[in-house]
């Protein structure tokens, strides 16, 4: 690919309106929100959208994630059931992603929906992306703003790393708090959660009042893009580590002696928040096989979890 001038946006007014600017002339540009940074391109453009899957390397089977600064705005886009409308009041802005039967007249690229009929939808909860979105004023697809396969970012530097020369701009913002992808939630047929996430399964059932199937039940829709491999780190991935075996680098969740320390404190919280910084690091250390800690499978924990069995998945 054709190597570009990567742009560094300033988290201020006058960065968001450059911004705004690149992604109306069809640019790719990355910016902060509460779960990972995100590579924004204008929805509608397809050549846009057919670059930022080029700039990723990213399977185009692989359906994206529209954001919005409003529910209003995405009433634009898709239609809203009433557990969907529950769950929007409940959890937008913030880590959920609805997917939802496509408008006729959504005017978004079949690109984004890899042909589908339905469309993913959110409202990041961070006030750069929505003061970003609101500049824009159109929907914006985004991928987590990292190669194909590859570890998310959580910090702007992550980004710069992985994909400068490839993109035409980055917003710095700060860390991201949420540190995990958002939860996927399809409410047709069946309530059905298509991948855990920042927002814990709990909670969105506490909301409904029944319990959420999973993809691969009988009557859940299928996820399309749930890769077996995915969120690689260099090194080989060992999970359920209670002993730590030679040459293994240690990824700890508790008070444990390791390498790195999702949270000595075993707060999930901050097990996610950590999660791919910690990943980025243990790439940067460079560690050839990893062991990582046992987590709870509660709470934040089954994204966590999720991400982690994907890491130490065959390649
Ligand atoms: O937190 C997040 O969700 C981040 C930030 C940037 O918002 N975005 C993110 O996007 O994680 P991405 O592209 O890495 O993951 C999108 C996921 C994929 O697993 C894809 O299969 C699923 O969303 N998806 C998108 N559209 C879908 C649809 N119509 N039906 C089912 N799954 C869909
Ligand atoms: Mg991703």
């Amino acid at each position: 690919m054709d190597q570009v001038t990567t742009r560094t946006f300033a988290p201020d007014a006058a960065g968001l309106t450059a911004a705004a600017d690149v992604l109306a002339a069809g640019g790719l540009v990355a910016f902060p929100t509460e779960t990972v940074y995100g590579l924004g391109v204008d929805a509608r453009n397809s050549d846009a959208v057919a670059r930022l899957y080029a700039a990723k390397g990213r399977p185009s089977f692989n359906p994206l994630i529209v954001h919005v600064p409003t529910l209003q705005a995405a009433e634009r886009h898709v239609s809203f059931d009433a557990t969907a409308r529950a769950l929007a009041q409940a959890f937008w802005p913030g880590a959920l992603t609805l997917v939802l039967p496509l408008k006729p007249d959504a005017g978004i690229s079949p690109l984004v929906t890899a042909g589908l009929e339905t469309l993913a939808v959110r409202v990041p909860d961070h006030a750069l992306a929505r003061d970003l979105l609101q500049a824009f004023d159109g929907p914006v697809a985004a991928p987590s703003a990292n190669p194909s396969g590859q570890v998310s970012p959580t910090k702007a530097v992550h980004v710069a790393d992985h994909m400068t020369g490839l993109i035409n701009g980055i917003v710095r913002g700060g860390d991201c708090t949420v540190g995990v992808e958002s939860t996927i939630v399809a409410t047709q047929p069946v309530p059905t959660v298509l991948r855990a996430g920042g927002l814990p399964t709990e909670s969105i059932e506490a909301v409904i009042r029944q319990p959420l199937a999973r993809a691969g039940d009988s009557a859940a829709p299928t996820s399309p893009g749930q890769l077996a491999s995915h969120y690689a780190p260099k090194g080989t991935v060992r999970l359920n580590a209670e002993t730590v075996e030679a040459g293994e680098t240690l990824l700890g969740f508790g008070p444990v002696d390791a390498a790195i320390n999702l949270s000595r404190s075993r707060d999930l919280t901050e097990a996610a928040a950590n999660l791919f910084d910690a990943l980025h690091q243990l790439n940067a250390m460079g560690a050839e096989k990893i062991a990582v800690s046992p987590i709870p499978e509660t709470g934040l924990g089954a994204a966590i979890n999720d991400r982690l069995r994907r890491a130490a998945a065959p390649r």
